[in-house]
C-alpha cells in the first residue's frame, strides 16, 4: 500500500489540528482503547471483495478512510459463521482468510485508526427483488418487505453460530483487528431475534425480553471470553424500527439496558427502520431534516448512562457533528455516506478546509450500486476505492494544451477543473448564468438542496486551478474555433424529446412544456393555483417525482400518467419508498399503464388517457397544467464541423443521457486523459 497522493491545492498536510472542532477531535475511551477522535466510519457494504477474499480496492477503500481522519472504522459485514458464504462478503471463518485479514487490519491500524469487523446476517431480510430461498431466521415468519419466509434456526444451529462467530472474532483479533460490531439493526437476523414482531420462538431464544435478547447476550459473552478484554465489542441496535408492535424507542431502551447489564459491551449505536416499508428510514435523505435521529439518540443516551453512544444518520457537516457532541447527544459521530463521498472529511475539517470537502448529496446512488451488485460508487466522488483517493488532486500533464469545454453542467465542470489542474489552459462555456446545468435545477426542487455540493465543489476547484468560466455565453462553433483549441470537450447535455403520443400542435402553440422548462416557471410561483397538474412521465427518475412534490404545493391536485407498470422504478428502493410515502401523504396520484390521448381537449382543461393494453379510455377534467418528462436526446449538430479539426470528446448526457453518477464519472475520466 503506497502513500496517498497529496497534491491538493493547498499542499495538503496530513496532520490534524484538534483545536478546530474541539469536541470532534477529542480522544474517546471505548472499552479499554482510546480513539484519537470521535469520527467513526459506520458499516457499509462495499462489494469490493472478490471470491470471499479481500482485494486491493477493498484495502484502498478502508486505508483511505483511516488515512483521511477516521478514528474508528466498522467494516462491511463479514461471513463469520460457517453457514455464511455469500460471494461478496469476506469469509473470516477459515484459516485461509488470515493473510488477507492481517493486511486489512494493518492498512487501517497503522494510521492510528481502530478497525472493527461487523458481524451480522441478513436473516430473512432482503431488499432485492424476489425472495431468498436460503434465508435463515429467528422464526418462520415472512420478511415485511420481500415476504421471504426463512428457515427457522434450530437451537443447535443458534449455538453453533454463536460458537463460530466467537472463534472468528478470535481470528480477527489474532490478525490485528481491534474489535467487532454485532449488528442487530436494519431488520437483520439479530434484530429479528430481538423483536416481538419477528420472533415467535417458544424456546429460550424467544418469549420475554430476556429470551429475545439471549442470542446477542450469549454472543457478546462468547466473543468477550474468546478475545482479550481490550477487544472492542460494539452493538448496533434498533432505535425505532418503524413497525407497529416491534421495537420503538421505549423497547429499544429496554433492550439496550438489558444487553448492557453484562458489562461486556463497549459502545452502542442505534439504527432506524428495518426490512419493511420503513426501509427508507435507515438511510435518510434531505426530504426530511438533517441529522434526523439525533434527538432520539439523545433520549436513549439519557437512559443509558455510562456507555459511549454513537449518533448516525445524515450527519454531513463537521460543525453539525461538533455541535451534536458539544450538546451531549452522543459521544461518537457515525458517518456512512459522507465518508464514501470524501475519505478525507476528517482531515480537511481539522485543517479548516471545509470548502474542499466533497459532501454527500444523500442521493443514495451508493445504495443503488451495491444492491445492483456493483462495487460501491458515488455521484460526488468518482474515485471510490482508488489508491490515491485521499485529498486527491490531479497530476500535471506532460504537455500543456488549450482546452475548450462547451457546457458547464456537472460533466463539463468535472472535466474543466481537472484539465485546468493538470496545467492546461481551459475555457469553459456556460449558456446559463451559473454552472451546474440540470443538477442546479434539481437542487431547487424539494429534497434536492444538497446536490449543489457537486457543482459548488467543481466551481471552487475550477477557480483554484485557473479554468476560465465564460458564464451566460452559449458558444458557437466559431467561438470555439477562435480559441484554437488542441482539444474540445462537448458537454452540451441533452433535451427531453417530444413524446410521440402528444400532437405536434401542443408543441407549436407552446401550451405543453417539458418538465424542466415547466419547473423553471413554477419555481417563480408561490401562490396556489386552482385545478389539476398532470405530469406525463416517460422518464421515471427522481427529478420527475421531486417536480410532482413542487406542483403539489401549488395545485389542487397532481396526477402522474405513465405507461410504466409502477412509478419511480429507476429510483433506488430506499428512496422510492420515501417517494411513495410522501405521495401518499400529499395526495399525489399516479395512473400506470396508460398513454396520453392525443385527442385530449386541452383547451377545455381535459386530458384523456388510454390503457396501453386495452385502449380503454378515461379522462382528467379541470386540468390547469400538462407537462411531460421523457427520455433525453443530445443535440450536437451545432458542433459537427469540428470533427476533423481537433481532438473532440463528447461527455455526459451529450454522449449518452444517463445518471448524475455517469456524468461526474465521465467528466472525471476525460479530464484526466486530456
Ligand atoms: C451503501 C450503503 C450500504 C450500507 N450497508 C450497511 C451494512 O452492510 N451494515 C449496516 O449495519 N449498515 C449499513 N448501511 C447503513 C449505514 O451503516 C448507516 O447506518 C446509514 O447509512 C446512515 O448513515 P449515513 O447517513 O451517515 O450514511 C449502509 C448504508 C449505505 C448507504
Amino acid at each position: 500500500m503506497s502513500g496517498a497522493a497529496t497534491g491538493a491545492p493547498t499542499g495538503a498536510e496530513t496532520s490534524m489540528d484538534p483545536s478546530r472542532y474541539p469536541h470532534l477531535f477529542a480522544p474517546l475511551k471505548v472499552g479499554k482503547r482510546t480513539l484519537r477522535n470521535r469520527i467513526a466510519h459506520v458499516s457499509m457494504t462495499t462489494r469490493m471483495s472478490a471470491d470471499r477474499r479481500v482485494t486491493d480496492s477493498l484495502l484502498n477503500y478502508y486505508a483511505s478512510r483511516a488515512r483521511g481522519g477516521a478514528g474508528m472504522i466498522v467494516t462491511e459485514p463479514v461471513s463469520a459463521a460457517r453457514f455464511q458464504n455469500a460471494p461478496h462478503k469476506v469469509r473470516i471463518w477459515d484459516d485461509a482468510s488470515e493473510a488477507g485479514l492481517a493486511r486489512w487490519a494493518d492498512c487501517v491500524e497503522r494510521e492510528d485508526c481502530r478497525l472493527l469487523a461487523q458481524l451480522q446476517d441478513p436473516g430473512r431480510g432482503r431488499h432485492e427483488r424476489g425472495r431468498n430461498p436460503d434465508a435463515l431466521g429467528a422464526s418462520a415468519l415472512a420478511d415485511d418487505l420481500s415476504w421471504t419466509v426463512p428457515h427457522m434456526l434450530s437451537l443447535d444451529a443458534v449455538e453453533r453460530m454463536i460458537a463460530e462467530m466467537a472463534e472468528s472474532s478470535r481470528r480477527l483479533e489474532r490478525c490485528g483487528f481491534s474489535g467487532v460490531e454485532l449488528s442487530a439493526g436494519h431488520g437483520h437476523l439479530f434484530h429479528q431475534f430481538l423483536s416481538p414482531w419477528m420472533n415467535t420462538r417458544e424456546d429460550r431464544y424467544g418469549g420475554d425480553l430476556a429470551g429475545r435478547c439471549r442470542v446477542l447476550h450469549e454472543l457478546t459473552g462468547a466473543v468477550r471470553s474468546a478475545c482479550g478484554g481490550s477487544f472492542i465489542i460494539g452493538l448496533k441496535l434498533p432505535g425505532d424500527d418503524g413497525i407497529e408492535g416491534s421495537i420503538g424507542p421505549h423497547e429499544a431502551a429496554s433492550v439496550a439496558r438489558h444487553l448492557l447489564s453484562s458489562g461486556w459491551v463497549d459502545y452502542l449505536c442505534f439504527a432506524q427502520g428495518s426490512h419493511s416499508y420503513a426501509l427508507d428510514r435507515h438511510i435518510p435523505d434531505l426530504h426530511g431534516t438533517r441529522a434526523p435521529y439525533v434527538e432520539l439518540t439523545r433520549r436513549l443516551k439519557e437512559e443509558l448512562a455510562g456507555i459511549p453512544i454513537m449518533a448516525l444518520g445524515l450527519i454531513t457537516d463537521p460543525a453539525e457533528a461538533d455541535a451534536i457532541l458539544a450538546g451531549g447527544a452522543a459521544d461518537l459521530i457515525g458517518l456512512g455516506r459522507p465518508l464514501v463521498t470524501d475519505p478525507a472529511w476528517g482531515l480537511k475539517s481539522s485543517q479548516g478546509r471545509e470548502a474542499d470537502i466533497r459532501y454527500c448529496v444523500s442521493c443514495n446512488s451508493c445504495w443503488a450500486t451495491i444492491t445492483e451488485h456493483r462495487a460501491l460508487a458515488c455521484d460526488n466522488n468518482p474515485r471510490v476505492g482508488a489508491i490515491d483517493e485521499v485529498d486527491w488532486w490531479p497530476k500535471r500533464a506532460a504537455k500543456r494544451k488549450r482546452v475548450v469545454v462547451v457546457g458547464a453542467g456537472i460533466a463539463g465542470m468535472e472535466a474543466a477543473w481537472i484539465a485546468a489542474a493538470r496545467g492546461h489552459d481551459v475555457w469553459a462555456f456556460c449558456a446559463a448564468r451559473d454552472v451546474g446545468g440540470k443538477t442546479r435545477l434539481l437542487s431547487r426542487l424539494p429534497g434536492g438542496e444538497a446536490l449543489s455540493s457537486i457543482y459548488d465543489y467543481q466551481a471552487l476547484a475550477a477557480k483554484k486551478s485557473g479554468a476560465r468560466l465564460e458564464l451566460g455565453m452559449r458558444a458557437s462553433i466559431d467561438d470555439v474555433r477562435s480559441l484554437q483549441p488542441d482539444a474540445v470537450v462537448l458537454a452540451v447535455g441533452a433535451e427531453m424529446t417530444w413524446p410521440r403520443a402528444m400532437p405536434d400542435l401542443w408543441r407549436e402553440t407552446g401550451c405543453v412544456l417539458d418538465l424542466r422548462a415547466c419547473m423553471l416557471q413554477m419555481l417563480e410561483f408561490s401562490e396556489r393555483q386552482s385545478g389539476t397538474a398532470v405530469i406525463y412521465d416517460r422518464d421515471a427518475t427522481e427529478g420527475t417525482y421531486a417536480a410532482a412534490e413542487l406542483l403539489a404545493r401549488l395545485f389542487d391536485r397532481v396526477v402522474i400518467l405513465t405507461p410504466r407498470d409502477r412509478i419511480a422504478e429507476d429510483v433506488p428502493l430506499v428512496s422510492r419508498l420515501g417517494i411513495l410515502r410522501r405521495f401518499a401523504f400529499q395526495g399525489i396520484e399516479s395512473i400506470t399503464l396508460v398513454e396520453v390521448d392525443e385527442t385530449s381537449r386541452l383547451e377545455d382543461g381535459v386530458v384523456g388517457y388510454q390503457n396501453i393494453f386495452t385502449g380503454k379510455a378515461a379522462e382528467i377534467t379541470d386540468v390547469a397544467l400538462l407537462t411531460y418528462a421523457s427520455p433525453r436526446a443530445p443535440n450536437l449538430s451545432a458542433f459537427r464541423g469540428l470533427a476533423n479539426e481537433t481532438e473532440i470528446h463528447v461527455i455526459g448526457d451529450a454522449y449518452a443521457p444517463g445518471t448524475t453518477m455517469a456524468a461526474t464519472a465521465h467528466g472525471h475520466r476525460v479530464g484526466n486523459t486530456l
